[in-house]
């Protein structure tokens, strides 16, 4: 029988980049990828611990997954942020499965598979919190237009709700030449554009003995690009924005007017309680001056309601900044408590129906307000990568464009891989549709 694998992905763009990891390396060991898990020798749960939500998930699948453990002999792993945090409870309620592998144990993959041919009775697990992660491992990219590269792995700042530090350990910068390594031989291979990742993306640098800070980075990497490249990084912070990482986005031609910047709350207090390190005119200073340098700027951010302690008062304080702000996507999160983090145990848990009531007032001001700041974009021609075709409408495609908003329009599987001028003509939640401007060049000037 040929072996396949199959793989679920929880949580955050760091998950879906180590997915291709995980596949990478099965693919290196033999295996192809299955449809599905019915036909799969090796199912992998990546897994999200960020909220109670997605953790609970975990648990739902694993239960499901059983089915082909006893029908095919699947193997079952949990990877990723619960396997890191909940390893004992997998344990105890799913002891069915196989193995667990941490989010800065992948290389260990290969390892554990042969360990287990050996002697299936032996659960086999890799947890190693804090190690470093190897460079050159294999991957299987989803995508032939965008890739990942993940340039700094795990979180320093241990903000107070946050398991993220506890799931993928102490920040890790990746040397910047293996790094600009990759990013040239994605380049080479035709991808048109790179998304930089980390945790705390623009903490890059900080623990490396070289005085590389993230700036200096997106200079070098804008050096590799050659014109209609593009090169876009999230999840940044706003404890580190100096002037130079907005000077170095306005300024280099591959780096597009994205930036996608956690707010968490608009309330000093709650946001010194959240331990930020930033404040609400800290924060209105970041956008002032990035707003300024690059006016087609797209702003999106995090947003939590119900960490404990908020009163109805500090909740108004960061629905009032919503409004004030005008963000062109806002995702907005109820406090989950998690497991070992400052904000589990805080006395004044704020009750399920308030935080409740607080989401559904912030959500409905959100959708509202990118309605808006997307109605007033209508008529706009923006430079659009198309990525893809529509898997909701036929005979269209959908790209980003530089502000990273979304846009459907007419076309054929031609365009993928292309940088073209479209016009903003119906305006929506998520972005627009619209239709080619005829005679445009393509890498068509900036919007
Ligand atoms: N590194 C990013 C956030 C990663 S988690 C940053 O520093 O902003 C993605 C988002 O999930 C966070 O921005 C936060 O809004 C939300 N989140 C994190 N922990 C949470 C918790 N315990 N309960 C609810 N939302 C949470
Ligand atoms: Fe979590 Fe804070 Fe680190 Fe973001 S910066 S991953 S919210 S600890
Ligand atoms: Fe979730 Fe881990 Fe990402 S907790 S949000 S998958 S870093």
């Amino acid at each position: 029988m040929d072996k396949r694998y199959f793989i679920y992905t929880m949580g955050c763009q760091m998950n879906e980049r180590d997915s291709e990891t995980l596949a990478g390396l099965l693919e290196a060991a033999g295996y192809a990828r299955a449809e599905g898990p019915g036909e799969a020798a090796v199912i992998l749960l990546n897994t999200c611990a960020v909220r109670e939500k997605p953790e609970h998930k975990v648990f739902s699948l694993l239960g499901e997954m059983a089915q082909y453990q006893r029908r095919q002999g699947a193997l079952l792993g949990v990877c990723g942020c619960v396997a890191q945090t909940c390893a004992a409870e997998i344990r105890q309620r799913a002891p069915q499965v196989d193995f667990l592998l941490g989010p800065r144990n992948y290389a260990d993959l290969p390892k554990l598979l042969e360990e287990l041919a050996r002697d299936r009775r032996q659960p086999a697990e890799a947890l190693v919190w804090d190690r470093t992660i190897e460079e050159g491992l294999p991957v299987a990219r989803e995508s032939a237009v965008s890739a990942s590269v993940n340039i700094a792995h795990g979180c320093d700042n241990y903000c107070a709700y946050c398991i993220v530090p506890y799931a993928r350990g102490p920040l890790q910068s990746r040397e910047p030449e293996p790094v600009l390594e990759e990013v040239r031989s994605l380049l080479d291979s035709g991808y048109r554009q790179i998304l930089l990742l980390g945790q705390n993306v623009n903490a890059y640098g900080q623990d490396l003995a070289s005085g590389i800070d993230f700036p200096e980075l997106l200079y070098k990497v804008d050096q590799l690009c050659t014109a209609g490249q593009r090169v876009r990084f999230t999840t940044s912070h706003p404890k580190d924005v100096p002037e130079r990482l907005l000077e170095a986005m306005r300024d280099l031609p591959s780096v597009c007017e994205w930036l996608h910047l956690p707010l968490q709350a608009g309330d000093n207090e709650v946001l010194a309680r959240m331990g930020r390190g930033y404040t609400v005119e800290q924060y209105l200073d970041i956008v002032g001056q990035a707003r300024e340098r690059m006016p087609g700027l797209g702003l999106s951010t995090d947003v939590m309601v119900g960490f404990p302690g908020e009163t109805e008062a500090q909740f108004e304080n960061t629905h009032r900044l919503l409004e004030r702000i005008e963000f062109d996507q806002a995702f907005t999160f109820k406090f989950s408590p998690r497991p070992g983090t400052a904000a589990e145990t805080l006395p004044e848990q704020v009750p399920e129906a308030a935080k409740q009531e607080r989401l559904q007032r912030l959500a409905a001001l959100v959708a509202e307000r990118a309605r808006e700041v997307n109605r007033r974009q209508v008529g706009e021609v923006v430079e659009v990568l198309v990525e893809e075709a529509d898997p909701r409408s036929a005979g269209h495609v959908r790209g980003r464009s530089r502000a990273n908003k979304l846009m459907i329009f007419p076309g054929d599987l031609e365009l993928v891989g292309q940088t073209l001028p479209v016009r903003a003509e119906e305006a929506y939640l998520w972005g627009f549709r619209g239709s080619r401007e005829s005679g445009g060049a393509e890498h068509q000037a900036r919007e």
